[in-house]
């Protein structure tokens, strides 16, 4: 299975999730460098323009060239200024058929059901276009929003990696979620 030549955007009922493309730079420059996303995913933002271009290409735009992922930047319908980002990345193919998901969403939308009403769609997108079996999610533990949205959406908590993850000079547990095949044909089921 390999992406499709097109983008693929995605419709919901408040948002429009479409390409990142190179215009989105600054975007990408100041919304990778909020504090607020800093401290959550405990990466760096770019130093300069020259490495977020860097970071661009190789976390946003190559992957979906290459088929390793795909990363949506999301907007409210109405309006083409990203609000933030959500998508796969570390994309295994045959036989395993398994990605990890990561997202950010600009903290003046938190607290509104946002990123609940993009990852839906993502994640339903992943097992049905994208022939998934298995969506993994890592974050920290002291990110209780993150661990707390996680859970919302229906991914199973399967452990802590302890002392994972190496921010700001010292070392940090992650907790380790996954959503398989079956718990997302359930989950759908349920909901009618
Ligand atoms: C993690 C993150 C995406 C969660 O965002 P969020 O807005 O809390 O998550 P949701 O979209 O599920 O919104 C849920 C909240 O909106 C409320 N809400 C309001 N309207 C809603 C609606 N129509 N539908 C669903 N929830 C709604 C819910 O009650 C809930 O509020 P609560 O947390 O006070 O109980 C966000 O905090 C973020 O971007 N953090 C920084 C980056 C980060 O941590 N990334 C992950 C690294 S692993």
């Amino acid at each position: 299975m390999k992406n499709p030549d097109v983008f693929p955007t995605i419709t919901t009922e408040r948002l429009i999730l479409r390409e990142i493309t190179e215009a989105d730079l600054e975007w990408y420059m100041r919304h990778f460098s909020l504090p607020e996303i800093v401290d959550s995913t405990g990466f760096p933002g770019p130093k300069d323009m020259a490495v977020a271009r860097e970071e661009l290409e190789s976390y946003i735009l190559k992957p979906f060239r290459e088929s390793t992922g795909i990363r949506w930047g999301i907007t409210l319908k109405g309006s083409d200024e990203l609000i933030g980002s959500c998508g796969f990345y570390k994309w295994e193919h045959e036989p395993h058929r398994r990605i990890e998901v990561g997202y950010d969403l600009h903290p003046v939308h938190w607290g509104k059901g946002i990123m609940k009403e993009a990852m839906k769609a993502v994640i339903d997108y992943g097992f049905v276009n994208m022939g998934l079996n298995r969506i993994s999610l890592m974050a920290f533990s002291f990110n209780k929003r993150s661990t707390a949205f996680a859970r919302r959406m229906g991914f199973v908590r399967e452990g802590v990696l302890r002392e994972n993850a190496f921010f700001r000079g010292r070392f940090y547990d992650d907790e380790y979620f996954a959503m398989v095949r079956s718990d997302w044909e359930s989950l759908r089921n349920s909901e009618g």
